[in-house]
């Protein structure tokens, strides 16, 4: 089997590289922090000196960046490196960057020689560990799609060929946009459970019992009833993630009053300097507005 590289070894790609060499994928990973990728080196991946030597080991470079500035940097776009790194390669974008960002670095991709799938996901770092994440795919050419499709499986619960780039990326805001509402919405039923007093054990337990439990529902409500604010997606990056749906409704001309509301509050929590702690914490922008209110 040929060598896979994986650049952004973070919260998610760490699981995810992780999954990948215990499924017996040949990897090479790079990361900023070399010291991230001590865990998937001691589980048998090779790891990089710069990103350049990723490319240069591997035609299938999967990026599990944090934004599309960061993927500049990695693929050494805008300088003479970019096309010598993916002239002939097969880049994957797994991370959730805006559509317009995305569109923009596969024509560059394609121009410079290279092939180009977007493949953003849903599911934090806990369905990420267990290989349970669920892939958005777009890309230009299908069988190049279901290349990837089959690279990512044990990734994945399930994955879902959505078209052209970017397509997937637009599906993945629609999805967070539903996902970063319900969970705001879940803090602020929190808030309003125990400033009323109520047993918040019996909280859980009425949620678990009706029609809007899920996995995710039953995780951040634990987290929120133990004030456990351990990171599994940061607030910093769901306030960016946020910011990317806004901008998008605003292109497009749709209203998206929740979001925007969201939008209010994660900013909020960062100012409170709670920005790498998990979006369970935007409880605390509720609470602080509580206080303002009383
Ligand atoms: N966490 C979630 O629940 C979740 C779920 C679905 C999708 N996503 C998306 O997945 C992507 C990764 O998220 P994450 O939670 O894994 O974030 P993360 O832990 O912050 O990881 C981001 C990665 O980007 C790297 N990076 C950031 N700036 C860089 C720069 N200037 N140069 C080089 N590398 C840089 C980081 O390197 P360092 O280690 O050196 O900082 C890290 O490897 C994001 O687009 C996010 O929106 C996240």
């Amino acid at each position: 089997m040929e060598t896979v590289g994986f650049i952004g070894i973070g919260v998610m790609g760490q699981p995810m590289a992780l999954n990948l060499v215990e499924d017996g994928v040949p990897l090479i990973v790079w990361n900023r922090t070399a010291q991230r990728c001590e865990q998937v080196r001691a589980a048998g991946a090779e790891v990089a000196n710069t990103p350049e030597e990723v490319f240069q080991e591997a035609r299938v470079v999967i990026l599990m960046m944090i934004d599309g500035a960061s993927m500049d940097v990695v693929l050494g776009r805008g300088s003479a490196q970019f096309s010598a790194n993916v002239a002939g390669h097969l880049v994957v974008n797994m991370g959730t960057t805006s559509p317009e960002y995305s569109a923009a670095v596969e024509s560059d991709i394609v121009n410079a020689g290279g092939q180009y799938v977007e493949a953003p996901v849903s599911g934090s770092r806990a369905p990420a560990a267990a290989g349970q994440l669920v892939a958005m795919l777009a890309g230009a050419d299908t069988s190049t799609v279901e290349e990837v499709r089959q690279l990512i499986r044990p990734l994945c619960r399930e994955s879902i060929i959505c078209g052209p780039v970017p397509s997937a990326l637009r599906m993945k805001l629609a999805v967070n946009l539903y996902m970063i509402s319900m969970i705001t919405a879940l803090a602020e039923a929190v808030q309003f459970a125990n400033r009323h007093e109520l047993d918040l054990t019996r909280f859980a337990a009425v949620l678990e019992a009706g029609p809007m439990d899920s996995p995710l529902a039953r995780m951040k409500t634990k987290k929120l009833i133990d004030n456990d604010f351990e990171v599994q997606a940061a607030i910093t990056d769901v306030l960016k993630n946020t910011r990317l749906v806004a901008d998008a409704a605003r292109t497009s001309g749709i209203a998206s009053p929740l979001i925007d509301v969201c939008a209010g509050l994660y900013d909020e929590t960062v100012d409170m300097g709670l920005g790498a702690q998990d979006m369970v914490a935007v409880i605390r922008a509720l609470e602080a507005r509580t206080a303002r209110e009383s």
